[in-house]
């Protein structure tokens, strides 16, 4: 494999419940994101987002890196990982300076921030993210760039966002033991919002649904930031166990039923059209086989969408997104790949609903750029976006970042041991 061109080299890596996928990006001179290559592996270790068997994770984490190296061409060392398990807490702590009328400095940017930094109180909590937002110039909010203008005082909006330390601790670990160093772990709403909402859509109002497997994840974007989040431990998964359960057959044969014949919509059709479920047991003879109708199906994964949705209208409502006037919903996650999801959410929840997939990357696969992959996508834009973080400023509150030289031998050692 060819040496490392590290220079504008991003690698992502987003540990799901029912995937890990992994995508190695090239930042050009132009700005711009060009895919040189991506890996997926089945998650066996991952439970609603928690890390539950570390040596099932670390394994899936290796090979699906290990296949986007493949692809590119190129070894890489660090990756941005994407943190998606419940738990996660947003807040935005406000600042203000007295600068007596002169023109701001960096220096007084710097000293504000320094100043934010230390009004951070985490509560016991892991800080993943501490930005910067925008500028407040004598109460004059939303100022991008507030360098050379004058102002008695200049304020600043800082984004945090925090979570229990241990379930991020045991996926930095998984990381770490499949030798790559962790650049970064962000919170998993904060990339698929930059990969599938306009800026526009954050700007003005927006709430984004990812419907995972095993948990679905809501997020609200005002003003241009994450302004709040919750996490519901309910998936496109329990849809296929739904099936499954409901016609005695085996996860696969659901799951892939799902995918295929499975609709959030009702159509008079389904009560003609027949499906043959295969038995959960080879010995079942085919004469037993239960012949079900579509509607059949249908009607088990509706039964699991409306919970999904009663439980997503209620969380929306807790994070202040009420007004359904006007209000969009964008729905991601592999879970909105079911047909006919969008017009049903729309029903269910009274507002605008779009299925969000992966933007701004060149040379993304076909295969890769569908909504399962948002997230994945939305590291990549994040890491090239060159955030500024606090916590950068006080190498203390680095939990997270870790050097770890030579990682690239170690993974090749490891892979050599593991096969040997
Ligand atoms: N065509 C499809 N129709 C219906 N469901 C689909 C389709 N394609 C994928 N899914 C479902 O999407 C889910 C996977 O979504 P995704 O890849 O976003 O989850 P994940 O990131 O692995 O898990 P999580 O984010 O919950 O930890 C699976 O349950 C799968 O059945
Ligand atoms: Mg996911």
């Amino acid at each position: 494999m060819a040496k490392l061109p590290t220079e504008g080299l991003i690698t992502a890596l987003d540990v799901g419940s029912s995937k890990v996928s992994a995508l190695i990006a090239q930042r050009t001179d132009s700005g711009s994101l060009v895919v040189l290559g991506t890996g997926q592996r089945e998650s066996r270790g991952v439970k609603r987002g928690y890390v539950a068997d570390m040596r099932a994770t670390e394994i899936a984490i290796r090979e699906a890196v290990e296949q986007a190296e493949r692809i590119a061409g190129i070894n890489i060392e660090n990756v941005w990982v994407s943190f998606s398990a419940g738990g996660l807490v947003s807040d935005v702590v406000k600042l203000e300076a007295d600068l007596g009328g002169h023109r701001v400095e960096q220096a007084d940017i710097d000293e504000l921030l320094k100043a934010g930094r230390d009004a951070i109180d985490p509560q016991g909590k892991m800080v993943l993210h501490a930005q910067p937002t925008r500028y407040t110039v004598d109460g004059l909010a939303g100022v991008k760039r507030p360098l050379g203008l004058h102002a008695d005082r200049l304020g600043v909006d800082i984004h945090v966002v925090s979570t229990d330390g241990s379930p991020v601790r045991n996926l930095d670990l998984c990381v770490r033991s499949a030798h790559l160093e962790v650049r970064s772990i962000i919170a998993a709403p904060v990339a698929t919002g930059l990969a599938c909402l306009t800026e526009e859509e954050r700007e003005l109002g927006v709430a984004l649904v990812e419907i995972g497997a095993g948990v679905t994840n809501v997020s609200v974007f005002a003003g241009g930031v994450l302004a709040g989040l919750a996490s519901i431990p309910m998936g496109s998964a329990d849809v296929t166990d739904d099936i499954a359960s409901a016609f005695g057959t085996a996860r696969q044969w659901a799951e892939r039923t799902k995918c295929f014949h499975g609709s959030a919509n009702l159509s008079p059709r389904d009560n003609r059209e027949t499906i043959d479920v295969m038995p959960a047991t080879p010995e079942e003879s085919a004469a037993d086989a239960l012949r079900i109708t579509k509607a059949q199906l249908n009607g088990i994964i509706r039964q699991r969408l409306e919970r999904l949705m009663g439980e997503i209208q209620k969380e929306l409502k807790k994070l202040g997104f009420q007004d359904p006037v006007g209000r969009q919903i964008v729905l991601t996650g592999g879970g909105a790949e079911l047909k006919g999801i969008a017009d049903y959410a729309q029903q269910a929840l009274g507002s605008a609903v779009r299925v969000g997939r992966p933007r701004g990357l060149a040379a993304l696969p076909d295969a890769h750029a569908g909504p399962a992959f948002t997230t994945l996508a939305g590291l990549a834009r994040f890491a090239a976006s060159d955030p500024i973080d606090l916590r950068s400023l006080e190498p203390s509150h680095q939990m997270v970042t870790r050097a770890s030289p030579g990682a690239v031998l170690q993974r090749l050692m490891a892979a050599f041991r593991a096969n040997y």
